[in-house]
């Protein structure tokens, strides 16, 4: 309880456009609440549908306490439930992907269908009611290759989400798509420093030398606001919708959710470090138009994306602990793009994997500022850092009502 009300206090006290106080981002008790109050209770992003691309195809995901198996069943529907034997409780899939005809857990064998449903369990009792044990499902959304699953009992509408979101993102056909390569790195800070960084282009120059060479720091582009009387986002955005690709910036009103095109720089096509593209087949067969830029899509609490013409570039943001967060980088590719004929994965991936240490790097350090007893709020650049405060003021706007007792995030 004290933790609540510290939480509680610190956030009715804040300073507007400052950076937050120390405890929230290395407190461990201030970390369970954001796992309790937002990571237990909101949509989250896990994967791809294309990482399911058959009946019995699964993956496995750990959300703070709750461990979790996406999995495709006979149908061709993508189920999540949580991957907790019924029995004595072990983990029914033990690996991050892989394939299935039924989930047998290994300790004593109980077998469920791809459904959930018990399947088997041997000598038990006469009358054990197989009906009463099947894997307790977890709410799951698929929209446009996105999954999301959500822990809550009692989910929050998706469907605005999702109206919003899919008509962006459906022309790319990443559903379609393959996973031509992921990485998994352990950055040593709180997810809401990861989250920081990711949100502005103030230290790009300084620390990012091949993403500048096609990512713009524009704050129009990488920010929330002044896109709209961008000439150069305007025009961008007139040619892409010309071509029948959504463009225009838009966010939700509670701030969890964006999408928006931005043009790169000069005449580049796609994160390498000449800025010709990095593959030579088209992400989707639906989307030809020259030099789209990148769509940007973020959703809070687990997700920011980048969609180009030739690959798309996908986060996964899941926190380990107060100081440790995993971020999760997918490229995709076309299905029918060949490894070595249409391109090179080395160079596919090389602009975000220096792009992704570099952020490790400077959230580490960034964390290990905040450690100090001298560390108090700092104040952000309202022209290149109102992505961070636009975060921030979501946070703190979403936590507040949870914590504060109404269980609603507040608009
Ligand atoms: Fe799963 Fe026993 S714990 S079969």
């Amino acid at each position: 309880m004290d933790a609540r009300n510290d939480m509680l206090r610190l956030l009715n006290g804040r300073r507007e456009g400052f950076s937050l106080e120390q405890p929230f981002y290395t407190d461990p008790d201030f970390f369970k609440l954001d796992m309790e109050l937002i990571w237990y209770r909101d949509w989250l992003f896990v994967g791809h549908d294309c990482e399911l691309p058959k009946p019995g195809s699964f993956i496995t995901v750990q959300i703070g306490d709750y461990p979790v198996v996406l999995v495709r069943d006979q149908q061709g529907r993508i189920n999540a439930f949580h991957n907790s034997c019924r029995h004595r409780g072990s983990r029914v899939c033990n690996t991050d992907k892989g394939m299935a005809a039924k989930l047998v857990c290994p300790y004593h064998q109980w077998t469920y269908e791809l459904d959930g449903r018990l399947l088997f369990a041997r000598q038990m009792a006469d009358g054990f009611d197989k009906s009463q044990f099947g894997l307790k499902p977890v709410a799951c959304e698929s929209v446009a290759g996105y999954i999301f699953i959500c822990l809550a009992k009692e989910p929050a509408d998706f469907a605005p989400m999702r109206a919003m979101i899919e008509p962006y993102l459906k022309p790319h056909r990443l559903s379609e798509a393959k996973i031509a390569f992921e990485s998994t790195i352990v950055e040593k800070g709180n997810w809401k420093l990861v989250w920081e960084n990711n949100r502005e282009c103030y230290h790009c120059a300084g620390n990012h030398p091949e993403l500048c060479k096609t990512f713009p720091e524009a704050p129009t582009v990488t920010g929330v606001q002044g896109a709209d009387s961008d000439p150069e986002m305007l025009a961008h955005w007139a040619k892409c919708e010309a071509a029948g690709l959504p463009s225009k910036f838009r966010i939700d009103p509670a701030g969890q959710y964006r999408a928006t095109r931005a043009p790169l720089l000069r005449d580049a096509v796609s994160y390498t470090m000449t800025g010709k593209r990095a593959v030579k087949k088209n992400l989707s067969d639906s989307v030809s138009a020259d030099r789209i830029g990148t769509l940007m899509h973020y959703h809070y609490p687990t997700t920011w994306n980048h969609i180009l013409i030739d690959h798309a570039v996908t986060f996964r943001v899941l926190p380990i602990s107060a100081t440790e967060t995993a971020v999760t980088t997918k490229w995709l590719v076309h299905k029918d793009a060949v490894e070595g004929v249409d391109y090179d994965l080395a160079e596919l991936t090389h602009v975000w994997t220096e792009t992704n240490d570099q952020d490790r790097r400077i959230v580490e350090e960034n964390a290990f500022g905040i450690l100090s007893p001298a560390y108090e709020p700092g104040p952000y650049s309202e022209l290149h850092e109102g992505g961070v405060i636009q975060f921030v003021d979501w946070y703190a706007r979403f936590i507040g009502p949870r914590l504060a007792g109404d269980g609603r995030p507040a608009l």
